[in-house]
């Protein structure tokens, strides 16, 4: 059983929803922290349950859902302080313009408002209006209020309103704010830290239509992209021809050949106006390209055809010169081992010149959405991490990193 990999496991979050079309996004939203594992408590304004009723959220969370400061439920008649004791963040999405002026003044004429007021977690709110009420000046005078207030304000986004206008004020999608709540809840331990990470594999050419490739579908470095932005780090992300989703908070670069993903990550180290922190090969680099690939399409000459001769040299090993550099930073490598997994890891690591590697059991882990590690150090130490999707490994070897590089 692989274990849930989110950060807003086991979090308590009160979901307030007001009056906005925007409303039935919140459903989704409910659903999605569901998924991640937190528990979602939805109160709603009045004039959101012309939106959406109070049903649809009970069903969905598995909760009463709230919407009267006066509900005869609550025995003491403080819904106000029960609701928001033990939460772990309050998210009002939609928050329409009107709860957001509330807010900033400090008001509480029901019962979402007065638990914002009383509460002792932190509040989030995704902006839901028409494009003029956001821009308007007492609107635009709420927000900064809010964010000095220590509010953390998602969105609003751009694009295609419900009234038919276009404009600033359309809420994040569902995702995105999740997206957004993973990051505030991950432990900020590369906070600052400038990072580098190649993933993927590399594509040697042949010819133009024809090349060799290694095994690699990129899951696990971009996980680790992932991780490493959400841990606070500026992350550029070097990738050979893989088909994910850039991971938010990181710069991408693609990449087709293991020459190209050499010349790319020298020339991000060479022209950074600062030192780079951390640098994590990750991809699946192919030892060998064609020597002389051929310009033109290689023609299929006669049936019995026995196909050209291919000449090979060899790649740079890009992690052991990165490891050279006078400028380097903390280098971390992984490696596909089939067989003597810890002995060959620590003399891969030793032979690489790097304070840590990073081992797979056996290419079985390719293309999988889970995975099992062995990571050995610099000082003969070794930690097994045990199978678990390759997101909540991305986020322990996170926090292993930090951890060896904070004893440098
Ligand atoms: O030597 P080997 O390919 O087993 O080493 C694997 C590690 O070295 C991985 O971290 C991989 O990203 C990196 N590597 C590299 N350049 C190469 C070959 C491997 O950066 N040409």
């Amino acid at each position: 059983m692989i274990s849930v990999t989110s950060p807003l496991q086991g979090k308590r979050i009160v979901l307030g929803v007001t009056g906005g079309v925007a409303a039935f996004k919140a459903c989704f939203l409910a659903r999605e922290l569901q998924r991640q594992g937190a528990t979602v408590q939805v109160v709603m304004t009045e004039a959101a349950t012309h939106f959406i009723g109070p049903a649809s959220f009970q069903a969905l969370t598995g909760q009463p859902v709230y919407v009267d400061q006066w509900d005869a439920r609550v025995p003491n008649n403080m819904a106000h302080i029960d609701l928001s004791r033990g939460a772990d963040l309050i998210l009002i999405a939609p928050a329409s313009a009107d709860i957001m002026a509330k807010l900033a003044q400090g008001l509480a004429p029901d019962l979402l408002t007065t638990l914002c007021l009383a509460r002792e977690c932190p509040l989030a709110l995704a902006p839901a209006m028409n494009r003029q009420m956001w821009a308007h000046p007492a609107t635009q005078r709420n927000a900064a209020q809010l964010q000095k207030d220590g509010v953390l304000l998602l969105g609003p986004g751009d694009g295609e309103q419900a009234c038919g206008e276009t404009g600033d004020g359309r809420m994040w999608e569902p995702e995105d704010i999740v997206e957004a709540l993973q990051s505030y809840f991950t432990p900020k331990s590369l906070a600052g830290k400038r990072t580098l990470i190649t993933a993927g594999p590399t594509f040697e050419p042949i010819d133009p239509v024809r090349g060799i490739t290694n095994h690699s579908s990129g899951k696990m470095g971009f996980a680790l992209a992932q991780a490493c932005a959400r841990a606070g780090a500026k992350v550029t992300l070097i990738a050979g021809p893989v088909s994910l989703p850039t991971p938010a908070g990181a710069l991408r670069i693609d990449v087709m050949s293991a020459q190209q993903m050499n010349d790319a990550v020298h020339a991000v180290l060479d022209e950074s106006s600062a030192r780079f922190d951390l640098f994590i090969a990750v991809a699946a680099v192919a030892d060998w390209g064609v020597a002389n690939p051929s310009i033109e399409k290689i023609k299929k000459s006669s049936a019995d055809d026995n196909g050209p001769s291919l000449q090979f040299k060899q790649n740079p090993d890009i992690l052991a010169s990165v490891a050279k550099r006078s400028d380097h930073p903390f280098c971390v490598g992984f490696a596909a081992e089939s067989e003597s997994l810890a002995a060959n890891a620590h003399a891969k690591r030793a032979r690489k010149g790097i304070p840590l590697l990073v081992a797979n059991y056996g290419p079985q882990t390719f293309g999988r959405d889970d995975n099992e590690l062995l990571v050995v150090d610099d000082l003969g130490q070794e930690k097994h991490l045990a199978r678990a999707s390759k997101t909540l490994l991305a986020r322990q070897l996170v926090e292993l990193i930090a951890q060896a590089m904070n004893r440098c």
